[in-house]
Parts: C-alpha cells; structure tokens; sequence
C-alpha cells in the first residue's frame, strides 16, 4: 500500500476480518468464507468506505462495519465469478470451487452476500434506509454487469460503449457505493454522494481496464491470477474491443478466428501478438490515465477534507500503476 494512513486503514479492515464471528459448522459453509477472506487482496473497497467518512469529517472506525460489508460482498462476487470464469487461481491459490466445489462455492458465497447485509446493518437507524438503497441497487447492478460481461463473450462484435457501461456495472458501481457508504455513515448529504460519484466512476473504469491489461500482459506472481485466462474464456476486455477498433481487415479477421482457435495455447499466444502489433497495451494505460484524470477534477469538486482527498490521490496514483 502505498503511503502510512492507508497503511493504518488497511490494517483495521484485515483486523475487522478476522474478528468476523463466524460459526463452525457446517464446516464446508464457512470455512471457504474464512479461507478467501484471510487470503488478502488489496481491499481498495473497504479502504475507500473509511475514506469516504473520513472525507466528510467522521472517524474511520465508524464505518467499519459497512467496510467490512462491502469487502464480503465483493469477495461473494468473486467467489461465485470464478465459477462463471472457470478461474482456478486466484490471489495466488486455488480458487474456492477449485479447494471445494461448485456447490460448495455457490453456497458458500450465497452466505456471504447475507453476511455482508448483516454487517451493512450496523449503523444508525436513522441511515439505514439510504445504507440499503444504495448497497442493493449496487448488488443488482454488479449482477446485470456480470450478465453483460457473458453476454459480450459470445458477442461478433463489440463496441467500445457497450465494453463501458458493462464494466462500469460489473466494477465501478461497487466502488461508488464504497465510498458513498462511508460518507453517508459519516452524515453526507445527496449532493456530496453525487459529487463522489465523478470520482470513483472514473477510478472504478480505470481500475477494470487495468486489470484487463494485467491479465494479459502482468506477471502471474504478482497478479495472482492465470495471465491470459480473459482470452482462454474469450472475454471481450477493453485490449480486446481497442484492438478490433484499430486493425486493418485481416488483423480483424486474425483476431476473431484466434479467439475461435481450440488450441488454447496457440490461442493466447496469437491474441497477444496482435495487441502488440497494434499498441493497444500503450493505449489502455492513457485511458487510464485519461479516466484518473476526470476522477480527480471530480474529487477536487467535493466539499471535504482537503488532506483526505490527499490520501485518495495517493491511493489513485498507486492504481493506475498497479502490478496486482
Ligand atoms: C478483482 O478485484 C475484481 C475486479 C473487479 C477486477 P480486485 O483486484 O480488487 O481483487 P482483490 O480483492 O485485490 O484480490
Ligand atoms: C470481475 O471481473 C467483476 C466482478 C467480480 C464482479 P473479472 O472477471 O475481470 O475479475 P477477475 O479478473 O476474475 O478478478
Ligand atoms: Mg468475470
Ligand atoms: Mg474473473
Ligand atoms: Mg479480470
């Protein structure tokens, strides 16, 4: 991580984990929670929950709770989507369907999206009703962005909007009701929720296309994932819809038949050639810089603490350079 306070924070959240109290029984329902959950990750989510009340005022422990909410929902996300991706690594180990199995997997994460409500619920009164609007609007996003991310998969074509608004259902909108939560924790009003917005929308975007780039072109020891598994499971990332926008008709045509190729090695190996010859690793990275830039005009917008929206810069910076 990248500087001190986040350091802190991260700290409190991988704390707030562990004290989760989770029963024992039946084994195989809660030991794949307990397993993913110690397993690390970068919890960015979490981190901006805390942000976000911090931003607007409140100590951080005050939303721990709903941090710690957001970081089970998104590892439920992933649990069940690396069944949808047939993804045997992740963070470095077996997945959890991969230790288990399918059953087990789905189960499981079906307890964690409950467990994260629960852990949601432990705030004030007052802000629960806008604390459940917003999680489970974004619950059912993520759902539609996740549906989206399959459908673009058996797709002919597909267009740049389209890879947008998929990946800003599947991601970015989970990152905006992070740091929402935390700020309506600490008592921000609509148009302070509204203003973050900008902010992680556009890190959210970035943060997708990143970790698009990594799976094709990262180190597996870092990433902690399969490199190539988007062009094995034939995932339209934005590589993908950038290269099919920029090659000629025979790059097109070379590209599309790669990605119907049955010999899985030969596969990844002709998709990566062809988004070498077309540059689109440089590409990604200033679209990325492109969308960190709109977020932090967005976050210079918001009304709070100014050395706060310090530390979100910093924890941008870092981001966009991302290895894992
Ligand atoms: C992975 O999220 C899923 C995406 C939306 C790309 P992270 O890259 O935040 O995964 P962890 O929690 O750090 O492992
Ligand atoms: C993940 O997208 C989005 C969600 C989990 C909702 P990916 O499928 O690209 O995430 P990774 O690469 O498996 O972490
Ligand atoms: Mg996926
Ligand atoms: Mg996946
Ligand atoms: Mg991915």
């Amino acid at each position: 991580m990248p500087d001190n306070h986040i350091a802190v924070l991260r700290q409190m959240i991988e704390k707030g984990l562990i004290d989760i109290p989770l029963p024992k029984n039946p084994t195989k329902l809660y030991a794949p929670m307990q397993y993913i959950l110690a397993l690390g990750g970068k919890r960015i989510r979490p981190i901006l929950t805390l942000l976000g009340a911090e931003l607007f005022g409140a100590e951080a422990k005050l939303a721990l709770p709903q941090a710690l909410a957001v970081e089970v929902f998104h590892n439920f996300t992933l649990v069940h989507d690396d069944i949808m991706d047939r993804a045997d690594v992740r963070r470095n180990t077996p997945t959890v369907h991969k230790k288990w199995d399918d059953n087990v997997a789905i189960l499981s994460g079906d307890g964690m999206m409950v467990l994260a409500y629960q852990l949601l619920a432990d705030a004030k009164p007052e802000h629960l009703p806008t604390l459940f609007k917003i999680f489970s609007a974004t619950a059912l996003e993520v759902c539609e962005g996740q549906q989206y991310d399959m459908d673009l998969a058996h797709a002919e074509e597909v267009f740049m909007p389209q890879y947008i608004e998929m990946i800003r259902l599947k991601t970015a909108v989970l990152l905006t009701a992070a740091m929402q939560i935390g700020a309506k924790v600490a008592g921000a009003n609509k148009a302070d929720l509204d203003q973050i917005k900008v902010f992680t929308e556009n890190i959210g975007l970035a943060f997708q296309i990143r970790d698009d780039y990594l799976d094709a072109f990262g180190s597996q020891a870092d990433f902690g994932k399969k490199i190539g598994g988007d062009i094995i499971e034939g995932k339209r990332t934005w590589l993908t819809v950038r290269a099919l926008e920029k090659a000629n008709s025979a790059q097109h045509k070379a590209l599309l038949d790669a990605y119907a190729d049955s010999d899985l090695d030969k596969r990844v190996k002709t998709v990566l050639e062809l988004y070498k010859a077309l540059n689109v690793e440089q590409d990604a990275q200033v679209a990325i810089e492109a969308l960190s830039s709109t977020a932090m005009n967005g976050l210079e917008q918001v009304d709070g603490n100014e050395s706060v929206k310090g530390e979100l810069e910093t924890l941008v910076h870092y981001l966009m350079g991302r290895t894992k």
